[in-house]
Formats: structure tokens, sequence, C-alpha cells
């Protein structure tokens, strides 16, 4: 798919019909969202990839997915073919920067004005959201409630924070979210040109 019809035409998607995507297709979507680039390439983040179905019923409860049910919009996070679930140690981000080459003048470690580990968390949940789509398939976003179950449920080392849960599957029509309603933020406020 061409580059501006795959920005434009993605959609958060919050219903998926049942069945199973092929392990290569998830394979690739994995191996995309890999390659973006990272803070001093300290690369921090991990993907966890959920196709069992009872470990995505456990993943899916940690994101209050009986609330969206009561909404009338199914068990969209547990009923999809895979959940990507984005994760980033800082940890790791500042072991990097205590490296020879990253230390100041001083022999400190940068004082992070931008934490660029939620930078980096962020560029590869786009990815997986994006490579789904040119795969043909849809990717949606939930918001983990309940972190520590999360964790616990994936078996994840201290130091990685899972940011969300990505379920990705073959589109069914699903609920609209009701933020849509608010539009788009007029291109010109969006983007100023030489200074603000
Ligand atoms: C960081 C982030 C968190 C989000 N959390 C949720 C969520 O918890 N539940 C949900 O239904 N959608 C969630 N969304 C999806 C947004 O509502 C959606 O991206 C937005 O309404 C724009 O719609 P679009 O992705 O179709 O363009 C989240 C999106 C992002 C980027």
């Amino acid at each position: 798919m061409e580059f501006a019809e795959l920005v434009m035409k993605r959609r958060t998607v919050r219903r998926f019909r049942d069945g199973r995507v092929e392990r290569e297709i998830l394979e690739k979507i994995a191996r995309l969202a890999q390659h973006v680039p990272s803070a001093g390439f300290s690369q921090g983040q991990r993907l966890v990839v959920v196709t069992d179905r009872e470990q995505r019923r456990r993943v899916a409860e940690t994101c209050g997915e009986r609330f969206y049910a009561d909404l009338g919009m199914g068990s969209w996070i547990s009923d999809c073919a895979a959940q990507f679930i984005p994760c980033v140690s800082e940890e790791i981000y500042h072991r990097r920067y205590q490296e020879p080459d990253k230390l100041g003048a001083d022999g400190q470690e940068a004082d992070w004005p931008t934490p660029y580990w939620w930078i980096d968390i962020g560029k590869t949940s786009m990815v997986v959201m994006l490579a789904a789509h040119d795969a043909g398939l849809a990717a949606g976003f939930a918001g983990p409630q309940d972190i520590p179950a999360l964790k616990a449920i994936l078996g994840l080392p201290d130091e990685f924070h899972p940011i969300g849960v990505i379920p990705v599957g073959r589109p069914l029509p699903d609920v609209r979210s009701a933020s849509l309603r608010r539009g788009w933020v007029p291109f010109e406020e969006f983007a100023r040109w030489e200074r603000w």
C-alpha cells in the first residue's frame, strides 16, 4: 500500500473476525516494529505477542474488557487474532547513557529533559498498527488498568513496563469511539512554519 494511503486509512478498530492469522504475518509485523529509531540506539523496546485464547482473555481483563462489553462494543480486546503488547525498560536507557560515549562533559548521565523511552515505545506501537493495516488486518489500542496483573500474566522482567495492548485481527464493522466527534485539530493549528 502507498505510504500516504496507509497513514490516512488506518483506523483504530474494536471488533475482529474470529479466526487465527498465520504466524508468518504476525512475525512480519513484529519484525517491522523492531526497526524504529531509538535514543542512543538503546533499543529498550520489546514486544510480547499473545495468540493463545485463554491468555488473550486474561490479558484483556487487565484492560477492563467488561467495561467495553457493557458499552455494546463486545469483547474486542480478547476476540482478535493476536495481542501485541509493547513493553519498554527505562533502565536500558539509563544503562546506555552511562556508557562513555553518552556521558556529559561533567561525566554524568544526561538529566533527560524528555524521557525518550516513552517516545521510542510509541514509535514501536505505531509501526505495529501501520504494519497490521498494511497486511490487510486492523489494530486497536487498549490502555491497561492493572499493570501489575498484566506484568504477572506475561511474566515480564520487573524493569519492563507494558504501555498498552494492541489487538490485531481481520476487521469487522465496529462501534466508533465517541472521541472521534472531536474532529481533527485544524492543520494550521497543528503545523507552524518557521516559528509558532
Ligand atoms: C496512547 C493511546 C491510548 C489509547 N487508549 C485507548 C483505550 O484505552 N481504549 C480505546 O478504545 N481506544 C484507545 N485509543 C484509541 C484512540 O481512541 C484512537 O486512536 C483515537 O480515537 C483516534 O482514532 P483512530 O485511531 O481511528 O484515528 C488509544 C490510542 C492511543 C494512541
